[in-house]
Protein backbone atom coordinates (compact mmCIF):
# COMPACT_ATOMS: atom_id res chain seq x y z
CA UNK A 1 0.00 0.00 0.00
CA UNK A 2 2.88 2.72 0.83
CA UNK A 3 4.68 1.56 -2.08
CA UNK A 4 1.87 2.51 -4.40
CA UNK A 5 1.19 5.74 -2.67
CA UNK A 6 5.19 6.46 -3.20
CA UNK A 7 4.68 5.61 -6.50
CA UNK A 8 1.94 7.46 -7.10
CA UNK A 9 3.80 10.64 -5.74
CA UNK A 10 6.46 9.81 -8.22
CA UNK A 11 4.49 10.02 -10.83
CA UNK A 12 2.75 13.18 -9.85
CA UNK A 13 6.14 14.83 -9.46
CA UNK A 14 7.11 13.73 -12.53
CA UNK A 15 3.87 15.39 -14.33
CA UNK A 16 5.33 18.31 -12.42
CA UNK A 17 8.63 18.20 -14.14
CA UNK A 18 7.42 17.67 -17.60
CA UNK A 19 5.30 20.82 -17.69
CA UNK A 20 7.03 23.33 -20.19
CA UNK A 21 9.85 25.14 -18.24
CA UNK A 22 9.11 28.79 -17.10
CA UNK A 23 11.11 31.22 -19.21
CA UNK A 24 12.16 32.53 -15.52
CA UNK A 25 14.60 30.64 -13.50
CA UNK A 26 12.94 28.08 -10.95
CA UNK A 27 13.71 26.01 -8.61
CA UNK A 28 12.34 22.89 -6.90
CA UNK A 29 8.61 22.87 -6.37
CA UNK A 30 7.41 24.68 -2.86
CA UNK A 31 11.12 26.18 -2.34
CA UNK A 32 11.53 29.56 -2.10
CA UNK A 33 13.63 30.94 -5.09
CA UNK A 34 16.42 31.64 -4.04
CA UNK A 35 15.94 31.71 -0.76
CA UNK A 36 17.28 34.27 2.13
CA UNK A 37 18.44 34.36 5.63
CA UNK A 38 18.75 38.00 6.32
CA UNK A 39 20.69 39.56 3.55
CA UNK A 40 22.33 36.65 2.18
CA UNK A 41 20.72 34.68 -0.74
CA UNK A 42 20.85 30.69 -0.40
CA UNK A 43 20.78 29.66 -3.68
CA UNK A 44 20.57 26.10 -4.90
CA UNK A 45 22.38 23.45 -4.56
CA UNK A 46 22.01 25.10 -1.00
CA UNK A 47 18.74 25.52 0.94
CA UNK A 48 17.31 26.26 4.23
CA UNK A 49 13.79 24.07 3.73
CA UNK A 50 14.25 20.16 3.47
CA UNK A 51 14.02 19.34 0.33
CA UNK A 52 15.37 22.19 -1.08
CA UNK A 53 18.69 21.52 -1.40
CA UNK A 54 20.86 18.32 -2.09
CA UNK A 55 22.89 16.40 -0.20
CA UNK A 56 25.69 18.09 2.17
CA UNK A 57 24.18 21.26 1.13
CA UNK A 58 22.13 22.04 3.80
CA UNK A 59 21.93 25.84 5.38
CA UNK A 60 21.13 26.33 9.29
CA UNK A 61 19.29 30.03 8.80
CA UNK A 62 19.76 31.68 12.96
CA UNK A 63 16.63 34.01 13.22
CA UNK A 64 17.59 34.64 16.75
CA UNK A 65 20.12 37.26 15.57
CA UNK A 66 19.52 40.50 14.08
CA UNK A 67 19.84 40.46 10.94
CA UNK A 68 19.38 36.61 10.63
CA UNK A 69 22.77 34.55 9.96
CA UNK A 70 23.65 31.64 7.97
CA UNK A 71 25.49 28.55 8.74
CA UNK A 72 26.85 25.21 6.91
CA UNK A 73 24.13 22.49 8.71
CA UNK A 74 26.93 20.77 11.23
CA UNK A 75 26.74 19.62 14.84
CA UNK A 76 25.35 21.36 17.51
CA UNK A 77 27.95 23.79 19.39
CA UNK A 78 30.01 22.37 22.17
CA UNK A 79 32.34 24.01 24.95
CA UNK A 80 34.89 22.27 27.33
CA UNK A 81 37.55 23.21 28.96
CA UNK A 82 39.40 19.59 28.99
CA UNK A 83 39.57 18.44 24.86
CA UNK A 84 36.36 15.30 24.93
CA UNK A 85 38.23 12.04 23.24
CA UNK A 86 36.06 12.55 20.23
CA UNK A 87 36.33 16.00 19.45
CA UNK A 88 37.24 15.46 16.36
CA UNK A 89 35.70 12.47 15.52
CA UNK A 90 32.73 14.40 14.13
CA UNK A 91 32.48 14.30 10.54
CA UNK A 92 30.49 17.25 9.90
CA UNK A 93 31.73 20.52 8.64
CA UNK A 94 32.82 22.56 11.69
CA UNK A 95 35.12 25.18 13.26
CA UNK A 96 37.20 24.39 16.59
CA UNK A 97 38.63 26.93 18.83
CA UNK A 98 40.52 26.82 21.93
CA UNK A 99 42.28 28.82 24.11
CA UNK A 100 45.78 28.31 25.63
CA UNK A 101 48.81 29.08 27.43
CA UNK A 102 52.58 27.79 27.17
CA UNK A 103 55.58 29.25 28.21
CA UNK A 104 58.69 30.09 25.13
CA UNK A 105 60.73 27.80 27.30
CA UNK A 106 58.97 25.24 26.11
CA UNK A 107 59.53 25.35 23.00
CA UNK A 108 58.01 22.28 20.74
CA UNK A 109 55.77 20.81 24.53
CA UNK A 110 51.74 20.98 23.24
CA UNK A 111 50.01 24.19 25.06
CA UNK A 112 47.86 23.78 28.17
CA UNK A 113 44.48 24.08 27.59
CA UNK A 114 41.79 26.54 28.99
CA UNK A 115 38.56 25.93 27.24
CA UNK A 116 37.65 25.22 24.01
CA UNK A 117 34.76 25.83 20.98
CA UNK A 118 32.89 23.52 18.46
CA UNK A 119 30.67 25.43 16.04
CA UNK A 120 29.64 25.63 13.05
CA UNK A 121 30.57 27.69 10.02
CA UNK A 122 29.13 30.65 9.18
CA UNK A 123 28.32 31.46 5.69
CA UNK A 124 29.40 35.07 3.94
CA UNK A 125 27.65 34.23 0.64
CA UNK A 126 27.41 31.78 -1.50
CA UNK A 127 29.40 32.26 -5.07
CA UNK A 128 26.79 29.42 -7.06
CA UNK A 129 28.09 31.05 -10.79
CA UNK A 130 31.62 30.33 -9.77
CA UNK A 131 30.76 27.07 -7.34
CA UNK A 132 32.89 28.78 -4.29
CA UNK A 133 31.42 30.07 -0.82
CA UNK A 134 32.96 32.65 1.36
CA UNK A 135 32.71 31.89 5.12
CA UNK A 136 33.59 33.46 8.44
CA UNK A 137 37.36 32.06 10.07
CA UNK A 138 38.64 33.14 13.44
CA UNK A 139 42.10 34.77 13.38
CA UNK A 140 44.29 32.67 15.84
CA UNK A 141 46.52 34.96 17.84
CA UNK A 142 49.58 34.62 20.32
CA UNK A 143 50.15 37.22 22.99
CA UNK A 144 52.59 37.71 25.60
CA UNK A 145 51.80 38.62 29.29
CA UNK A 146 55.19 38.77 29.66
CA UNK A 147 58.65 37.56 28.14
CA UNK A 148 58.15 33.79 28.47
CA UNK A 149 54.27 33.55 28.74
CA UNK A 150 51.95 33.38 26.63
CA UNK A 151 47.73 32.90 26.03
CA UNK A 152 47.37 31.48 22.84
CA UNK A 153 43.93 31.04 20.70
CA UNK A 154 44.21 29.00 17.99
CA UNK A 155 41.50 28.17 15.15
CA UNK A 156 41.18 24.98 13.51
CA UNK A 157 38.05 24.07 10.37
CA UNK A 158 37.20 20.40 9.35
CA UNK A 159 35.51 20.29 5.99
CA UNK A 160 33.06 17.32 5.71
CA UNK A 161 35.73 14.34 4.34
CA UNK A 162 33.96 13.61 1.17
CA UNK A 163 31.47 16.26 1.23
CA UNK A 164 31.26 18.87 -0.92
CA UNK A 165 33.81 21.55 0.19
CA UNK A 166 37.27 22.42 -0.27
CA UNK A 167 39.61 24.43 0.57
CA UNK A 168 40.44 26.95 -2.26
CA UNK A 169 44.45 26.67 -2.69
CA UNK A 170 44.26 29.45 -5.23
CA UNK A 171 42.20 31.87 -3.88
CA UNK A 172 43.07 32.24 -0.13
CA UNK A 173 46.58 32.60 1.67
CA UNK A 174 48.31 32.06 4.74
CA UNK A 175 48.91 35.38 6.60
CA UNK A 176 50.94 35.92 9.62
CA UNK A 177 51.39 39.40 11.36
CA UNK A 178 53.45 40.25 14.15
CA UNK A 179 57.10 42.27 14.95
CA UNK A 180 58.24 38.15 15.20
CA UNK A 181 55.90 35.87 13.85
CA UNK A 182 56.15 32.33 12.49
CA UNK A 183 52.79 31.65 11.25
CA UNK A 184 52.55 27.56 10.19
CA UNK A 185 49.66 25.75 8.77
CA UNK A 186 48.84 21.62 10.12
CA UNK A 187 46.28 19.87 9.12
CA UNK A 188 44.74 19.47 12.62
CA UNK A 189 45.60 19.68 16.35
CA UNK A 190 46.48 16.15 16.11
CA UNK A 191 47.56 14.99 12.80
CA UNK A 192 51.43 16.75 10.80
CA UNK A 193 52.92 19.98 10.12
CA UNK A 194 52.42 20.63 6.59
CA UNK A 195 55.73 22.23 4.93
CA UNK A 196 53.72 25.83 4.70
CA UNK A 197 55.29 28.27 6.71
CA UNK A 198 55.29 32.02 6.80
CA UNK A 199 57.66 33.89 8.60
CA UNK A 200 58.64 38.15 9.33
CA UNK A 201 60.75 39.46 11.76
CA UNK A 202 60.98 43.40 11.73
CA UNK A 203 63.89 44.87 13.03
CA UNK A 204 63.13 48.08 12.89
CA UNK A 205 59.20 49.27 12.46
CA UNK A 206 60.49 52.70 9.99
CA UNK A 207 60.79 49.55 7.53
CA UNK A 208 57.53 48.61 7.41
CA UNK A 209 54.74 49.73 4.57
CA UNK A 210 51.59 49.83 5.01
CA UNK A 211 48.97 48.16 2.14
CA UNK A 212 48.90 44.80 1.02
CA UNK A 213 50.76 41.81 2.64
CA UNK A 214 52.62 40.98 -0.52
CA UNK A 215 53.86 43.97 -0.49
CA UNK A 216 55.46 44.38 3.35
CA UNK A 217 56.37 40.59 3.12
CA UNK A 218 59.18 39.80 6.01
CA UNK A 219 57.87 43.33 7.69
CA UNK A 220 55.12 42.66 9.97
CA UNK A 221 53.58 40.71 7.95
CA UNK A 222 53.94 37.70 5.75
CA UNK A 223 51.47 35.13 3.53
CA UNK A 224 52.26 31.53 2.36
CA UNK A 225 50.56 29.51 0.01
CA UNK A 226 48.32 26.61 0.51
CA UNK A 227 48.49 22.92 -0.53
CA UNK A 228 45.10 21.96 -2.50
CA UNK A 229 42.35 19.95 -2.09
CA UNK A 230 42.88 20.19 1.99
CA UNK A 231 40.08 19.51 3.78
CA UNK A 232 41.28 20.13 7.70
CA UNK A 233 43.26 22.80 8.56
CA UNK A 234 44.90 24.15 12.38
CA UNK A 235 46.53 27.54 12.52
CA UNK A 236 49.34 27.90 14.85
CA UNK A 237 52.75 29.71 15.62
CA UNK A 238 56.00 28.64 16.25
CA UNK A 239 56.71 28.72 20.29
CA UNK A 240 58.98 31.57 21.24
CA UNK A 241 59.87 34.50 23.49
CA UNK A 242 59.05 37.13 23.12
CA UNK A 243 61.90 40.03 24.67
CA UNK A 244 59.54 42.86 22.82
CA UNK A 245 56.15 41.95 24.47
CA UNK A 246 55.33 45.63 26.23
CA UNK A 247 55.34 47.14 22.20
CA UNK A 248 54.64 44.30 20.16
CA UNK A 249 52.25 41.69 22.70
CA UNK A 250 50.27 40.34 20.07
CA UNK A 251 50.92 38.34 16.59
CA UNK A 252 48.62 36.70 13.88
CA UNK A 253 47.89 34.27 11.80
CA UNK A 254 44.80 33.22 9.69
CA UNK A 255 43.97 31.30 6.72
CA UNK A 256 42.07 34.01 4.64
CA UNK A 257 40.97 35.31 1.29
CA UNK A 258 43.68 36.51 -1.15
CA UNK A 259 44.43 40.42 -1.13
CA UNK A 260 41.75 40.46 1.75
CA UNK A 261 43.43 41.67 3.87
CA UNK A 262 46.09 44.82 4.21
CA UNK A 263 48.64 45.10 6.45
CA UNK A 264 48.65 48.14 8.33
CA UNK A 265 51.50 48.66 11.37
CA UNK A 266 48.90 49.65 13.76
CA UNK A 267 48.12 46.01 13.81
CA UNK A 268 51.34 45.16 15.50
CA UNK A 269 50.35 47.31 18.62
CA UNK A 270 48.00 46.70 21.02
CA UNK A 271 46.30 43.44 22.67
CA UNK A 272 43.88 41.42 20.22
CA UNK A 273 43.83 44.74 17.96
CA UNK A 274 43.62 42.65 14.83
CA UNK A 275 40.22 40.21 15.74
CA UNK A 276 38.51 43.00 17.19
CA UNK A 277 38.76 45.08 14.27
CA UNK A 278 37.27 42.28 12.51
CA UNK A 279 35.86 40.52 15.45
CA UNK A 280 33.10 38.15 12.63
CA UNK A 281 36.04 36.60 11.54
CA UNK A 282 37.83 37.04 8.04
CA UNK A 283 36.52 35.70 4.73
CA UNK A 284 37.94 32.01 3.46
CA UNK A 285 37.12 30.78 0.37
CA UNK A 286 35.69 27.41 -0.28
CA UNK A 287 35.23 25.33 -3.00
CA UNK A 288 32.16 23.26 -3.46
CA UNK A 289 31.65 20.21 -6.05
CA UNK A 290 28.97 17.52 -6.05
CA UNK A 291 30.96 14.35 -5.25
CA UNK A 292 28.55 11.62 -6.61
CA UNK A 293 28.94 11.57 -10.27
CA UNK A 294 31.20 12.73 -12.55
CA UNK A 295 31.15 14.27 -16.29
CA UNK A 296 30.21 13.94 -18.85
CA UNK A 297 26.83 13.63 -17.26
CA UNK A 298 24.05 12.29 -19.76
CA UNK A 299 23.73 9.35 -17.80
CA UNK A 300 21.61 9.21 -14.87
CA UNK A 301 20.91 11.83 -12.20
CA UNK A 302 22.72 15.04 -12.23
CA UNK A 303 22.59 18.48 -10.64
CA UNK A 304 24.04 20.43 -13.90
CA UNK A 305 20.42 21.08 -15.10
CA UNK A 306 20.72 24.54 -16.59
CA UNK A 307 20.58 24.97 -20.00
CA UNK A 308 23.64 26.94 -21.39
CA UNK A 309 25.45 25.18 -19.18
CA UNK A 310 29.04 23.33 -19.26
CA UNK A 311 30.26 20.47 -17.03
CA UNK A 312 33.86 20.61 -15.25
CA UNK A 313 35.27 17.50 -13.43
CA UNK A 314 36.70 18.79 -9.90
CA UNK A 315 39.83 16.46 -10.28
CA UNK A 316 40.86 13.97 -8.55
CA UNK A 317 37.49 11.58 -8.47
CA UNK A 318 36.93 14.59 -7.00
CA UNK A 319 32.83 14.82 -8.69
CA UNK A 320 32.13 17.68 -10.88
CA UNK A 321 31.17 21.80 -10.76
CA UNK A 322 28.82 23.23 -13.11
CA UNK A 323 29.38 26.37 -15.00
CA UNK A 324 27.63 28.61 -17.63
CA UNK A 325 28.88 29.15 -20.74
CA UNK A 326 30.93 31.74 -21.76
CA UNK A 327 28.40 34.77 -22.58
CA UNK A 328 26.04 33.43 -19.64
CA UNK A 329 26.02 33.93 -16.15
CA UNK A 330 23.59 32.79 -12.98
CA UNK A 331 22.90 29.24 -11.72
CA UNK A 332 23.95 26.52 -13.76
CA UNK A 333 22.22 24.35 -10.66
CA UNK A 334 18.78 25.22 -11.61
CA UNK A 335 16.36 25.16 -14.47
CA UNK A 336 16.73 28.17 -16.93
CA UNK A 337 19.90 29.33 -14.68
CA UNK A 338 22.47 30.30 -16.87
CA UNK A 339 20.99 33.52 -18.91
CA UNK A 340 22.92 35.53 -21.49
CA UNK A 341 24.55 38.12 -19.89
CA UNK A 342 24.29 40.97 -22.67
CA UNK A 343 19.69 40.54 -22.68
CA UNK A 344 19.44 43.75 -20.52
CA UNK A 345 15.50 42.86 -20.03
CA UNK A 346 14.46 39.38 -19.42
CA UNK A 347 11.58 37.30 -21.53
CA UNK A 348 8.74 36.64 -19.66
CA UNK A 349 5.38 34.78 -20.45
CA UNK A 350 3.43 35.95 -18.23
C1 LIG B 1 24.48 42.05 4.96
O1 LIG B 1 24.38 43.17 5.81
C2 LIG B 1 25.55 43.48 6.54
C3 LIG B 1 25.27 44.65 7.43
O2 LIG B 1 24.02 44.53 8.02
C4 LIG B 1 26.68 43.81 5.55
O3 LIG B 1 27.88 44.05 6.26
C5 LIG B 1 26.88 42.65 4.60
O4 LIG B 1 27.85 43.00 3.64
C6 LIG B 1 25.58 42.28 3.92
N1 LIG B 1 25.80 41.07 3.14
C7 LIG B 1 25.36 40.92 1.90
C8 LIG B 1 25.63 39.61 1.25
O5 LIG B 1 24.75 41.79 1.33
C1 LIG C 1 63.25 31.57 26.62
O1 LIG C 1 63.85 32.24 27.72
C2 LIG C 1 64.19 31.36 28.78
C3 LIG C 1 64.60 32.16 29.99
O2 LIG C 1 65.01 33.45 29.65
C4 LIG C 1 65.29 30.43 28.29
O3 LIG C 1 65.63 29.51 29.31
C5 LIG C 1 64.75 29.63 27.09
O4 LIG C 1 65.76 28.82 26.53
C6 LIG C 1 64.24 30.56 26.03
N1 LIG C 1 63.53 29.75 25.03
C7 LIG C 1 63.70 29.89 23.73
C8 LIG C 1 62.92 28.96 22.84
O5 LIG C 1 64.43 30.71 23.27
C1 LIG D 1 37.65 30.59 27.55
O1 LIG D 1 38.99 31.06 27.74
C2 LIG D 1 39.22 32.41 27.37
C3 LIG D 1 40.69 32.71 27.50
O2 LIG D 1 41.18 32.39 28.75
C4 LIG D 1 38.35 33.33 28.21
O3 LIG D 1 38.54 34.67 27.81
C5 LIG D 1 36.90 32.94 28.04
O4 LIG D 1 36.10 33.72 28.88
C6 LIG D 1 36.71 31.46 28.36
N1 LIG D 1 35.33 31.14 28.04
C7 LIG D 1 34.50 30.64 28.95
C8 LIG D 1 33.09 30.45 28.50
O5 LIG D 1 34.86 30.33 30.07
C1 LIG E 1 28.82 35.82 -10.54
O1 LIG E 1 27.88 36.42 -9.66
C2 LIG E 1 28.35 37.59 -9.01
C3 LIG E 1 27.31 38.02 -8.02
O2 LIG E 1 26.04 37.82 -8.45
C4 LIG E 1 28.68 38.65 -10.06
O3 LIG E 1 29.21 39.79 -9.43
C5 LIG E 1 29.69 38.09 -11.05
O4 LIG E 1 29.94 39.03 -12.08
C6 LIG E 1 29.16 36.80 -11.66
N1 LIG E 1 30.04 36.22 -12.67
C7 LIG E 1 31.24 35.67 -12.43
C8 LIG E 1 31.92 35.03 -13.60
O5 LIG E 1 31.77 35.68 -11.36
C1 LIG F 1 56.11 35.37 33.65
O1 LIG F 1 54.92 35.16 34.39
C2 LIG F 1 54.87 33.89 35.02
C3 LIG F 1 53.50 33.67 35.64
O2 LIG F 1 52.87 34.88 35.93
C4 LIG F 1 55.99 33.81 36.05
O3 LIG F 1 55.96 32.53 36.66
C5 LIG F 1 57.33 33.99 35.33
O4 LIG F 1 58.38 34.00 36.25
C6 LIG F 1 57.33 35.29 34.54
N1 LIG F 1 58.53 35.32 33.72
C7 LIG F 1 59.25 36.40 33.55
C8 LIG F 1 60.45 36.26 32.66
O5 LIG F 1 58.95 37.45 34.07
C1 LIG G 1 39.58 14.50 3.52
O1 LIG G 1 39.53 13.70 4.68
C2 LIG G 1 39.52 12.32 4.45
C3 LIG G 1 39.41 11.59 5.78
O2 LIG G 1 39.69 12.41 6.86
C4 LIG G 1 40.74 11.89 3.65
O3 LIG G 1 40.71 10.50 3.40
C5 LIG G 1 40.77 12.66 2.34
O4 LIG G 1 41.90 12.33 1.60
C6 LIG G 1 40.74 14.14 2.62
N1 LIG G 1 40.80 14.95 1.43
C7 LIG G 1 39.77 15.19 0.59
C8 LIG G 1 40.09 16.10 -0.55
O5 LIG G 1 38.67 14.72 0.72
C1 LIG H 1 49.57 52.83 8.60
O1 LIG H 1 48.24 53.26 8.83
C2 LIG H 1 47.96 53.59 10.20
C3 LIG H 1 46.48 53.85 10.33
O2 LIG H 1 46.00 54.62 9.32
C4 LIG H 1 48.83 54.78 10.61
O3 LIG H 1 48.58 55.09 11.96
C5 LIG H 1 50.30 54.40 10.42
O4 LIG H 1 51.11 55.51 10.71
C6 LIG H 1 50.56 53.95 8.99
N1 LIG H 1 51.92 53.42 8.91
C7 LIG H 1 52.76 53.72 7.93
C8 LIG H 1 54.12 53.11 7.97
O5 LIG H 1 52.43 54.45 7.00
C1 LIG I 1 42.37 46.11 1.05
O1 LIG I 1 42.67 46.94 -0.05
C2 LIG I 1 42.02 46.57 -1.25
C3 LIG I 1 42.54 47.45 -2.37
O2 LIG I 1 42.55 48.77 -1.98
C4 LIG I 1 40.51 46.69 -1.05
O3 LIG I 1 39.83 46.25 -2.22
C5 LIG I 1 40.09 45.82 0.12
O4 LIG I 1 38.70 45.97 0.38
C6 LIG I 1 40.87 46.16 1.36
N1 LIG I 1 40.54 45.20 2.41
C7 LIG I 1 39.93 45.52 3.54
C8 LIG I 1 39.68 44.42 4.51
O5 LIG I 1 39.60 46.65 3.83
C1 LIG J 1 23.92 11.64 -5.86
O1 LIG J 1 23.33 11.98 -4.62
C2 LIG J 1 22.04 12.52 -4.75
C3 LIG J 1 21.61 13.00 -3.39
O2 LIG J 1 21.96 12.10 -2.40
C4 LIG J 1 21.12 11.49 -5.32
O3 LIG J 1 19.84 12.07 -5.48
C5 LIG J 1 21.65 11.09 -6.68
O4 LIG J 1 20.85 10.05 -7.20
C6 LIG J 1 23.08 10.62 -6.59
N1 LIG J 1 23.58 10.44 -7.92
C7 LIG J 1 24.37 9.43 -8.25
C8 LIG J 1 24.84 9.41 -9.68
O5 LIG J 1 24.68 8.56 -7.46
C1 LIG K 1 27.10 6.92 -20.49
O1 LIG K 1 26.44 5.93 -21.27
C2 LIG K 1 27.11 5.60 -22.47
C3 LIG K 1 26.22 4.66 -23.27
O2 LIG K 1 25.34 3.96 -22.44
C4 LIG K 1 28.44 4.96 -22.12
O3 LIG K 1 29.15 4.62 -23.31
C5 LIG K 1 29.26 5.96 -21.32
O4 LIG K 1 30.47 5.39 -20.89
C6 LIG K 1 28.49 6.44 -20.08
N1 LIG K 1 29.22 7.50 -19.43
C7 LIG K 1 29.39 7.56 -18.12
C8 LIG K 1 30.17 8.73 -17.60
O5 LIG K 1 28.96 6.74 -17.34
C1 LIG L 1 20.66 29.20 -24.47
O1 LIG L 1 20.49 30.60 -24.60
C2 LIG L 1 19.87 30.99 -25.80
C3 LIG L 1 19.88 32.50 -25.89
O2 LIG L 1 20.19 33.11 -24.70
C4 LIG L 1 18.44 30.46 -25.81
O3 LIG L 1 17.81 30.82 -27.02
C5 LIG L 1 18.48 28.93 -25.70
O4 LIG L 1 17.19 28.42 -25.62
C6 LIG L 1 19.30 28.53 -24.47
N1 LIG L 1 19.46 27.07 -24.49
C7 LIG L 1 18.95 26.30 -23.56
C8 LIG L 1 19.17 24.83 -23.73
O5 LIG L 1 18.36 26.75 -22.59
Amino acid sequence: MIRVLILLTLGFLEAIAEKPAAQQPTELQGCPAPDMCGNITIPYPFGIKPGCYLAGFEVICDRTFSPPRAFLAGDPPLFGDKWPPDVWSSDRTFMLTGNFHYSGTDAGMPSKIVNYTRAPLELLDVLVNQSKVRVYAAISSDCSTNGTNHVLFEQSIKLQPSGPFTLSANENTLVGVGQNVVATFADSFTGEEYSNICLSFLSSVSKARNGSCEDATGLGCCQQTLPPGINTTLVRFQHKNNSKWETYPCSYAMLVQKSWYNFSTEDLYGHLGLPKKYNRGVPLVLDFAIRNGSCPQENGSHACVSGNRTCVNAGNDQGYKCNCMEGYDGNPYIVNGCQGMHTTTLHSSN
